[in-house]
């Protein structure tokens, strides 16, 4: 397995690529030659980073979309085409989480965050997918996070969400057997981006959550990521610590995990 070639007219689309781990991403598939098209809502933040990664020599564009947007997402995979060029990599990278127990939570808000966590990951790679299958070549990554293995008190929908993600993945992967396209779930354990500030969170209310010792760079979590993706991996879970807590959280019974978990969250009363 390896990611398809790059060449002129073929591009990685990359979504949430104005920061954070999607950022991160966008600059390792370009390290690696492979050109870019840039998704997010601020502009201005991927027109910097096309700059960027064009000074590595690969074609990089920006196409800035709201993702809860079912329209403008309907109309990505055209516009991509538009610009000449054929979606090779497609990086669901994009999301957020909201903060708090469900019942003093805004159902807008949690819709919003089910829409791009959750349904625009559906509907790219329903989108995508067809064109990949039938060149008979591509590759996916989903951005999920450890989250996806277990309830997460004070994130339900987030980690519901990202449950679906790892899941979703992982039956892409059975489906696309023999037809030269991959997917892969990447599961982040906590990294510095600007996730905690858009769920609500002070850097000090994530850090006391989490052990420092859990934390990764984005730039990290993309190289491990993309790395997956070049070998075809199904699951990345960057980390050694990340990983063993993944499978503590994956089996541990709820009736001990979730009361626990309940206690830790900062956005939860003590
Ligand atoms: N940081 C962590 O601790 C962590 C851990 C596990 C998993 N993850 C996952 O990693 C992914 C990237 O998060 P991050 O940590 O890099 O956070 P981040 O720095 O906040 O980046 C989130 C990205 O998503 C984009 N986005 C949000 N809403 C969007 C919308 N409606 N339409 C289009 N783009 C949208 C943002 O761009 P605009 O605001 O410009 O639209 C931004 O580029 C997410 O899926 C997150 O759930 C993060």
């Amino acid at each position: 397995m390896s990611l398809p070639s790059p060449a002129s007219d073929r591009t990685a689309v990359v979504t949430g690529a104005s920061s954070g781990i999607g950022a991160e991403i966008a600059r390792e598939l370009a390290r690696r030659g492979q050109g870019v098209t840039l998704v997010a809502r601020r502009e201005e933040k991927l027109t910097a980073l096309a700059k960027e990664l064009s000074g590595l020599g690969v074609r990089a564009e920006v196409l800035p979309t709201d993702l809860s947007d079912r329209t403008a997402r309907a109309s990505l995979l055209e516009r991509v085409v538009e610009l000449g060029l054929t979606p090779e990599i497609l990086v669901n990278n994009a999301g957020f989480s909201t903060t708090g127990p469900v019942a003093r939570s805004d159902p807008a808000a949690e819709m919003m965050m089910i829409e791009v966590d959750v349904v625009a990951v559906a509907d790219l790679c329903s989108r995508f997918l067809p064109g990949m299958v039938e060149r008979g070549r591509g590759a996916i990554l989903n951005v999920a996070s450890t989250g996806a293995f277990q309830p997460l008190p004070g994130q339900a929908g987030y980690g519901a969400g990202k449950a679906f993600v790892l899941s979703y993945t992982h039956s892409l992967i059975g489906e696309l057997r023999r037809t030269g396209v991959t997917a892969t779930a990447l599961c982040p354990g906590p990294v510095h981006t600007e996730f905690a500030a858009a769920a609500g969170l002070t850097r000090e209310q994530s850090e006391s959550a989490l052990p420092g010792f859990m934390w990764e760079t984005a730039e990290s979590v993309a190289k491990t990521g993309v790395s997956a993706l070049a070998k075809g991996r199904a699951v990345a879970i960057p980390g050694a610590v990340n990983l063993a807590g993944s499978m503590v959280g994956h089996y541990t019974p709820r009736r001990f995990l979730v009361p626990l978990l309940a206690s830790r969250h900062p956005s939860l009363p003590k």
